[in-house]
């Protein structure tokens, strides 16, 4: 078969397997094996591909139409321009995450700022954060020795394990010191939701994708934590779940926060949250 005939059977495939843009998953896995850039495949329809091939990329076709994630399959992600070990041990880095790290790359005035990345996953955040600062410090945090495993893999690869500091810890709870800005995507998903998940969904590890039964659970406590290590004026900034934001906004109010903001992602979705302290 050729690469054209071989891409146009894997997207048949996997369409019939309810997989979203079938052909550009097709054309990732078989560049994947291939070891080209998809693009590159363009120039090679006409190619004829052996056995040693087909092989490997019907076990990943097959693995990714029983609902595998993409990024599993090819063990990368790519984020805010630099490429990202991506497995099972954390949370696979959503595009609204990439938008939530390039506005506050155009927020962060103090180049040598103190950062706190809360839920650090996969680091796709502490890390492009301190790539784009080079003076800055920061602070990597989550529950998960297997996420701080993998965002250690991820800060050796790009260069940056001096720059960024792990910390195992609930929240604030084994964190000292202050910071200019405390940045985190926690779990917002309600355990009541688990079933409109997608397959892909549930194979991020439960303890990144479910708060409690609201929610929102992490986020609130973050909120009433947060004053104890924001600088005086420093920036708390969430991503949100949802239909969240109201409630939350709230919550940052309550707890004394100022200039309180929203902003929606490029789905039109109320995603994120911002607010000052002190
Ligand atoms: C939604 S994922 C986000 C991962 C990464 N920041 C990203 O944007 O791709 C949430 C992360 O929060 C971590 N987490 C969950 N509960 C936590 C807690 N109580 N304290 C610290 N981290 C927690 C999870 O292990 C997971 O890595």
């Amino acid at each position: 078969m050729t690469v054209l005939e071989v891409l146009q059977a894997t997207t048949t495939y996997l369409k019939r397997h309810n997989i979203e843009n079938p052909r550009l998953n097709a054309e990732h896995l078989l560049a994947h094996v291939l070891g080209r850039k998809r693009i590159e495949l363009y120039l090679e329809f006409e190619r004829e591909l052996t056995e040693a091939d087909l092989g490997p990329l019907r076990e990943l076709v097959k693995r990714r139409g029983e609902g595998e994630p993409l990024q599993h399959l090819l063990g990368t992600v790519e984020f805010c321009g630099h490429v990202f070990l991506c497995d099972k041990r954390a949370m696979v880095p959503r595009p609204e995450t990439e938008e939530l790290v390039e506005f506050l790359k155009s927020e962060i005035r103090n180049s040598k700022s103190e950062i706190l990345d809360i839920g650090t996953g996969s680091g796709v955040i502490a890390l492009s954060l301190a790539a784009k600062f080079p003076d800055a410090e920061v602070l990597a945090v989550d529950i998960s020795d297997d996420a701080l495993a993998l965002a250690q893999e991820n800060a050796a690869r790009l260069n940056l394990a001096d720059r960024v500091r792990f910390l195992k810890s609930n929240l604030l709870e084994n964190v000292e010191g202050t910071f200019d800005l405390i940045v985190a995507n926690l779990p917002y998903i309600s355990t009541q939701d688990r079933h409109t998940l997608s397959r892909e969904v549930l194979h991020d590890p439960a303890v990144a994708v479910f708060a409690g039964e609201r929610g929102d659970e992490l986020i609130r406590e973050l909120i009433a934590e947060g004053p104890s290590r924001l600088r005086r004026g420093g920036m708390l900034a969430l991503e949100i779940g949802i239909g969240q934001s109201e409630a939350l906004f709230s919550a940052l109010a309550e707890k004394n926060y100022r200039d309180i903001s929203s902003k929606t992602d490029y789905s039109g979705v109320t995603r994120f949250l911002f607010a000052r302290y002190g």
